[in-house]
């Protein structure tokens, strides 16, 4: 492998996930990458490894660096299986290593692994790890991603291993953001933070003021998944600011339905021009056809939610309570809720979702529009005047 250095003495030896298309869930149309840090000084350390099913590549590529013997210190910045499930492996090859955590990272360890692991030794926020001339510092982060994340600085580089965050599931042949389609970067790194820590953005917002108030110079943020920032590292701690604080919202809907006899299809045409009609942006979204992953990245810049649903068996569509579900676990901030639907002989699907989403915490407008059998030409200018309404209240 051709050897991927940040700065002297700190090499990147991870590995690229060409093939996955399901992370949990979230669909990574562009693969992705689990990144892994191999720092040289007097001393050596590893911070984080790699999928188990990658960890013969993550050895080749350390073993290019050095024996695994000469490995003092293994750092695990975050414990999920995407990060750490080598690390059973590496431990045996470097059974000399040190193996340094969060108290919690300890616990999950055990936890996962075995009592082996009760040798982990906690780190807590600004504890120190000297290499020699490279001091390595510790930043706890939890929740970003797991309660037992945290930040890795190596201070003399000024290189910020922050593991998920700043992140995106982007497999490339290129390591470095001056490499890459910015476009493409941005597009997977906003749809990284919707789909992974939105639920969390209070959190980064208040961990970034930490940072910001330590006066960390940063010259690299070398994240686990994907690109690796070090021509703009501001970029993307500005990006993520700007989605936190709701900076990009614009005058936009997203109209996200499903149908079964075209009824509901057909309502959701009428409302999004009644939206478009007030000079406001839409997206129509047919569930079944666009998975929960795009669809949370659209709703991250609008301002409302349209949510629409036939009725069955006196409920919701399945896949509209599979939509509110994901949508109400990563609770998108600042968005008005509206919803609507059709029935036959009794309604049920809009009374439904609106209860849904409340217990989530969503912002349910009421009354939600729901309409008998086919819409008439009639019933769809009260769709057409419906959508009016909502996009002058996005307006207004
Ligand atoms: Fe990339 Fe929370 O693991």
């Amino acid at each position: 492998m051709t050897k991927v250095t940040l700065k002297d003495g700190v090499n990147w030896v991870g590995v690229v996930d060409w093939n996955i298309r399901d992370f949990h869930g979230y669909i990574t149309y562009r693969g992705s990458t689990y990144n892994a840090y191999l720092i040289q000084d007097q001393k050596t350390a590893l911070v984080d490894t790699v999928k188990a099913p990658f960890a013969n590549e993550l050895v080749e590529h350390i073993k290019e660096h050095t024996p695994l013997e000469k490995i003092d210190y293994i750092i695990v910045n975050h414990v999920e299986m995407d990060h750490s499930s080598s690390l059973p492996i590496i431990a045996k090859l470097a059974p000399q290593a040190k193996i340094y955590s969060t108290a919690r990272g300890k616990e999950e360890l055990i936890k996962h692994f075995g009592a082996e692991f009760e040798r982990v030794e906690i780190v807590k926020s600004g504890d120190k790890i000297e290499l020699g001339k490279k001091t390595l510092t510790f930043l706890e982060a939890p929740m970003l991603h797991w309660p037992d994340s945290m930040f890795t600085y190596i201070i003399e580089d000024k290189i910020l291993l922050p593991n998920d965050a700043f992140g995106q599931h982007l497999a490339s042949s290129a390591r470095f953001d001056d490499e890459v389609d910015q476009n493409v970067l941005m597009e997977e790194a906003v749809t990284y933070y919707a789909n992974i820590l939105m639920p969390f953005t209070p959190l980064i917002v208040k961990k970034i003021q930490e940072v910001v108030a330590m006066k960390l110079p940063i010259d690299i943020i070398a994240p686990s998944h994907g690109i690796i920032w070090r021509k703009d590292p501001m970029k993307i701690v500005n990006a993520y600011l700007d989605w936190c604080t709701g900076k990009t919202i614009k005058n936009k809907a997203v109209v996200v339905f499903d149908t079964m006899w075209g009824s509901t299809d057909k309502m959701a045409r009428a409302i999004e021009e009644g939206i478009a009609s007030q000079g406001v942006e839409v997206k129509l979204l047919k569930l079944r056809c666009t998975d929960n992953t795009d669809i949370v990245t659209e709703i991250v810049d609008a301002k409302a939610v349209v949510v629409g649903s036939p009725t069955l068996n006196n409920g919701m569509f399945p896949s509209l309570g599979s939509f509110l579900t994901y949508e109400g676990g990563l609770k998108p901030k600042g968005k008005a809720w509206y919803f609507f639907g059709s029935y036959g002989w009794g309604g049920g699907a809009v009374r439904n979702m609106i209860k849904m989403s409340k217990d989530f915490g969503l912002e349910a407008q009421e009354p939600g529009l729901e309409l008998k059998w086919v819409p008439t030409a009639e019933e769809l200018k009260k769709c057409f005047e419906w959508g009016q309404m909502i996009g002058q209240k996005i307006k207004a």
